[in-house]
């Protein structure tokens, strides 16, 4: 197989139902279903081929991958090989174009595109189905950069049923996302301890596949009607409700910080007083996107750095599925 003939592009996505918590970690199968907006502006690109080394080879941005990056990407490339009954060493070439500290997620993006070069390579020409489903064992949430816009990530009950399905490819509304970074640290809890331990120990986690499927069928409709302020507060109300299984778990933990409840303060503020669409959306990390429309994206941008001089903020729109 031709080199080039592997390469493929992911973007990023981010949850507006957040996926938070595993019914089987080895498979990665969530406790509910989620939803996602696929962005534009960050996306990951991998080309693989076959060498005669010992050895895996996995570059990263031009460098030799670091440990732990090395070791999530074999696991996958056994994985591929396993299905594919071959023992045969792969080189990986995967370079992350992120704007200046976006504080995006590249496992969603990075494990969409390496599941989209294996298929090439391996020539197992699986549907994008069953690709949401290969990438999903790389990260959960890589099931949904398979596809462009709005995507909803069905849990299923095997490794064959849960996957994501587009709801809308190539969404209309004047949506984007304004992404504020305060930090751009590694986390400290990372996203699969964090939800293990709230569903584990949180005694409000039973209550979370009830909230998510409310939240899932509130959003849908929003999305068929184009609502954008409903889009926004359904969003920011689950994000909530995530982070609050984090504060019940035992021990109680947070990726919070001042900064990010002083933002989501004055977002309410901005929507009372100004009669602004800003709406906020928060991961596994103190960061924060703000969920606006085109035409108020620079006058909410201008008071988050005027209020946030340190804050690196970058301009997010729907983007596409994997090519
Ligand atoms: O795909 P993972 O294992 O990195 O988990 C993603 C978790 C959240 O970003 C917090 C929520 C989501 O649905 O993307």
């Amino acid at each position: 197989m031709e080199y080039q003939n592997t390469q493929t592009t992911a973007h990023t996505n981010i949850a507006f139902i957040k996926y938070w918590g595993k019914k089987d970690a080895q498979l990665n199968l969530p406790c509910t279903d989620s939803l996602s907006l696929t962005l534009d502006g960050y996306f990951t690109t991998t080309t693989s081929k076959f060498i005669s080394d010992n050895e895996d080879q996995i570059w990263l941005n031009g460098q030799r991958a670091p440990v732990g990056f090395f070791k999530r990407t074999q696991k996958f490339l056994d994985l591929c090989r396993q299905l594919n009954h071959c023992k045969q060493k792969i080189q990986i070439i995967t370079t992350n174009h992120v704007p200046t500290a976006a504080g995006l997620a590249s496992s969603a993006s990075g494990f969409a595109a390496l599941a989209g070069s294996l298929n090439k390579l391996f020539q197992m020409h699986l549907s994008r189905a069953q690709l949401s489903c290969l990438a999903r064992r790389g990260s959960g949430s890589a099931a949904r950069s398979i596809y462009g816009g709005w995507v909803w990530w069905q849990q299923g009950s095997s490794d064959q049923t849960s996957l994501a399905v587009p709801i809308d490819e190539h969404p209309q509304l004047p949506i984007c996302l304004l992404s504020v970074v305060f930090n751009d640290q590694p986390k400290k809890i990372s996203s699969t301890q964090g939800m293990e331990r709230a569903r584990t120990t949180s005694p409000f986690y039973s209550c979370w596949p009830h909230i998510v499927a409310n939240d899932l069928s509130a959003m849908k409709k929003a999305i068929a009607t184009a609502d954008l302020q409903q889009i926004g507060q359904i969003a920011e109300n689950n994000c909530l409700a995530m982070h609050a299984l984090n504060w019940s778990a035992r021990p109680a933990f947070s990726y919070f910080t001042d900064a990010t409840w002083k933002l989501i303060n004055l977002l309410q503020q901005w929507r009372q007083e100004l009669q602004l669409v800003a709406y906020a959306t928060v991961d596994a990390g103190p960061n924060v996107k703000i969920i606006t429309q085109k035409n108020q994206v620079q006058q909410i941008q201008a008071r988050v750095q005027h209020s946030f001089p340190e804050a690196q903020t970058t301009i997010l729109y729907p983007g596409s599925g994997i090519q």
